[in-house]
């Protein structure tokens, strides 16, 4: 049987999503099916003091139109936020206050999708209007109250006497939003006490839950849907107030509802990456030791809700270092509230910290790669566990002997190419491992076929695929007769496609479920009068590769052996539990929540490493910045599908390309709104900013994660890149930039 895990396989699904026959949450239309559109805030912060739908109740088509005056009101739900299901603890059209810019303030529904646009223009507000602070105010910062935000080890005074340089520097990384092409949209309808509810999701069973808790439900009398998603990148994870909204709506008109959030309501009907401060306090020895490392982390949250993305746990986990205090402090200002972006706790924290450490290196007179091999770290820094593989140092190698590096030439300005100033610049990658429970029920046919359901989630990051690999290698079928069913709060407990967790977690549960079966049919086969297996004890059976084989090397194929039983077919539920999971962990998991294990476990710290090297050209003249070669080189233990873990990873340094240079949300203070609220103007890496871009994939071997060795590589190719360029431009240029994106205008 050819192998398929580690090979590069194409996606699965391609064919039904190039032909449109992947029916995303939004194409679905239930018999009866209303449309909803939402009415929103002009202003910032204040109150209503006024509200006329008039207008909009006598537009043609409009059935319904709902206010805080009008929409039954929700009671307060314990545990919504923080820690629990919801994207935010606020919910709007509750009362006349108005806490953020685009808050929805009436909910129309109406036969067309127009007509409920329209109705949702001719409502018509007045506002008592307060003064609103949209962009934070770094100064006014408290520490997040949870065990860890604030950590010391060791002495930092002392560390940074004992220094033989310093630096101390502040970075600014702005507002982002996710804008995946799949729209937000919710569907609902409810059949009696029932409900179902197509929504894109990064978590049906976190949906479900956050469903049931808000409409006071049992959660198996809510259905959630959710089989493509058309990216996400951490904003489809939690349970958004307009789903809220238009599950009441839909309860209220006694039909079903489905809005689609436009690509502006977006900006404050989601969540988006907060804007953060960085400050670094680095100290090390002539020879480049770190003696002391301080690092602070204020990031902006809104009025209600604390959003932490702790940075400060992972760039502490990077180098050795004997000195060691991290803050993890919030600012608050006038938004609705972020959440999880693409490494939200690693993306702006390595922009300053990898900037860091090159400032670090320059004041050293040493190589940053040297000054990173130095201070490479073979147990975590704070916590007492080795890292379960860290192969940190072999991805700078690999990476620097494509990339050129021995070609530097370390003066600033050094390298000049005609009219272009060229700089080198490079950056370490992490990303943590976080283990999660999960079940996989799988179903094989002699007839040579494997249907395999699990409530998992492909984001567009391949999940059908590598699911189908590993089924087909281990019960020896083709990947092509795999299927795999996915995107259902009712299937068998999936983790949340978040963290990077579902290739090892979810795909654990599918190897799991293999070997079940594979020990299933021995018995069977062992107990029967004839056959190869027949007579042979079946505990020294074993499947590989789809194959039985038994003590004395007889051997069958699986699936001619399951032919052979009288029933012909087989169905399981694989398992992955890791032995660090507490059975509270799993306990959350399996209520829709958050329960990993990881990264750090008693017994090991478990990371995902990667370097990453660019050459960027400033122009002498007019200061455009190119980055024509990027490079990476990643080791996140094994890679199950080389094609789409390729794609993963390149099209993270991409983004990282366009976090360096091109993309924020930018803010408009007076009125103290998000300013670029479209695609049009969210600025992202196009073919021609993208040129040379290189990704190594390390062959890495980790046995304590999971069976099937797998770290995750979701979200590890974003972090870093904005400081490799950084630092280039600063090679190149002389000039340090701390604070993204890196425009033209800094440079003159
Ligand atoms: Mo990722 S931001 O954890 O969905």
């Amino acid at each position: 049987m050819a192998r398929t895990i580690n090979t590069a396989v194409t996606r699965i699904d391609a064919p039904r999503k190039v032909t449109g026959a992947a029916t995303y949450a939004g194409d679905v239309t239930p018999a009866g099916m209303l449309h909803g559109a939402l009415a929103t805030s002009a202003i910032a912060v204040g109150a209503l003091t006024g509200i006329d739908v008039s207008k909009a109740e006598a537009e043609p088509g409009v059935i319904a139109v709902f206010t805080h005056e009008t929409l039954p009101r929700h009671k307060p739900v314990k545990g919504f936020y923080a820690g629990g299901p919801g994207s935010a603890s606020f919910w709007p059209m509750q009362s006349a206050e108005i806490r953020y810019a685009g808050q929805p303030i009436a909910y129309v529904v109406a036969q067309t999708a127009a007509a409920a646009r329209r109705g949702a223009q001719l409502v018509e507000a007045t506002y008592d209007v307060a003064g609103a602070a949209i962009a934070m105010d770094p100064a006014d910062s408290f520490i997040v109250e949870a065990e860890g935000m604030e950590l010391t080890r060791g002495d930092l005074a002392q560390g940074l006497a004992a220094a033989a340089q310093t630096v101390e520097a502040e970075y600014v990384t702005p507002f982002q939003h996710q804008n995946p092409i799949e729209l937000f949209s919710a569907t609902a309808e409810w059949r009696g006490d029932h409900l179902t509810v197509w929504m894109p999701s990064q978590s049906v069973k976190t949906l479900r839950a956050g469903v049931a808790m808000a409409f006071d439900m049992a959660q198996t009398s809510v259905r959630v849907i959710s089989p493509f998603v058309g990216g996400a990148f951490g904003s489809k994870a939690g349970v958004t107030p307009y789903a809220l909204l238009t599950i009441a709506a839909a309860r209220a008109v006694g039909a079903p509802v489905r809005l689609m959030v436009s690509r502006s309501q977006m900006y404050a009907a989601a969540t988006f990456r907060p804007e953060t401060v960085q400050r670094f306090h680095l100290g090390a020895d002539a020879e480049g030791r770190l003696t002391a490392f301080r690092h602070i982390e204020i990031a902006q949250t809104s009025q209600f809700d604390a959003v932490v993305n702790p940075g400060t746990h992972m760039t502490r986990a990077m180098y050795a270092c004997p000195n060691i205090h991290t803050e993890q402090r919030l600012s608050r200002s006038d938004t609705n509230s972020g959440g999880f972006m693409r490494a939200p706790n690693e993306m702006p924290t390595f922009f300053g910290l990898e900037s860091a450490m090159d400032e670090l290196a320059i004041k050293l007179g040493m190589d940053p790669v040297e000054l990173r091999r130095v201070n490479d770290a073979d147990r975590h820094p704070t916590e007492d566990a080795p890292f379960s593989s860290r192969s940190l140092m072999q991805c700078y190698d690999a990476v620097a002997a494509g990339f050129g590096w021995a070609d530097r030439t370390p003066e600033v300005g050094s390298m000049t190419d005609g009219d272009w100033l060229v700089g080198y610049g490079c950056a370490t990658a992490t990303y943590p491992t976080s283990l999660l429970a999960s079940n996989a029920r799988v179903r094989m046919r002699g007839t040579g076929h494997a249907h395999i359901e699990l409530a998992a989630h492909d984001v567009g990051t391949g999940t059908y695929t590598i699911l189908a690999q590993i089924a087909a290698e281990r019960l020896g079928l083709p990947v092509a007769a795999c299927d795999v069913a996915m995107g259902e709060a009712d299937l068998p407990v999936a983790p949340i496609s978040g963290g990077s967790c579902t290739a090892a977690s979810a795909g654990s549960a599918v190897h799991d479920a293999c070997l079940r079966i594979g020990r299933a049919v021995a018995a069977q086969v062992a107990a029967m009068a004839e056959g190869p297996l027949s007579g042979v004890d079946p505990a020294r059976i074993t499947l590989k590769d789809g194959v039985l084989t038994g003590p004395d090397g007889q051997t069958q194929p699986l699936t001619e052996a399951l032919a052979s039983t009288p029933s012909g077919e087989i169905e399981v539920v694989g398992e992955f539990r890791h032995t660090a999971m507490t059975d509270k962990m799993i306990r959350t998991t399996f209520e829709g929540g958050y329960g990993a294990a990881g990264p750090v476990t008693p017994e090991m710290a478990m990371f995902a490493f990667g370097a990453q090297m660019v050459e960027v050209r400033v122009h002498r003249w007019t200061r455009e910045i190119r980055a024509p070669r990027i490079h990476g080189a990643f080791a996140a233990g094994a890679i199950l599908n080389r094609k789409t873990a390729h794609s993963q990873l390149m099209g993270g340094m991409i983004w990282g390309i366009g976090s360096a240079l091109h993309e924020a949300t930018e803010i408009d203070k007076p009125r103290g709104r998000f300013l670029n609220e479209n695609i049009a103007e969210y600025l992202i890496p196009v073919n021609a900013d993208v040129r040379e871009v290189r990704v190594a994939m390390l062959d890495e071997r980790d046995d304590y994660v999971n069976p099937l060795g797998v770290k995750g590589i979701g979200e590890l190719g974003i972090v870093g890149t904005a400081a490799a360029i950084a630092n280039a431009v600063h090679h190149a240029t002389g000039k340090r930039l701390r604070r993204l994106p890196i425009r033209m205008a800094d440079l003159v």
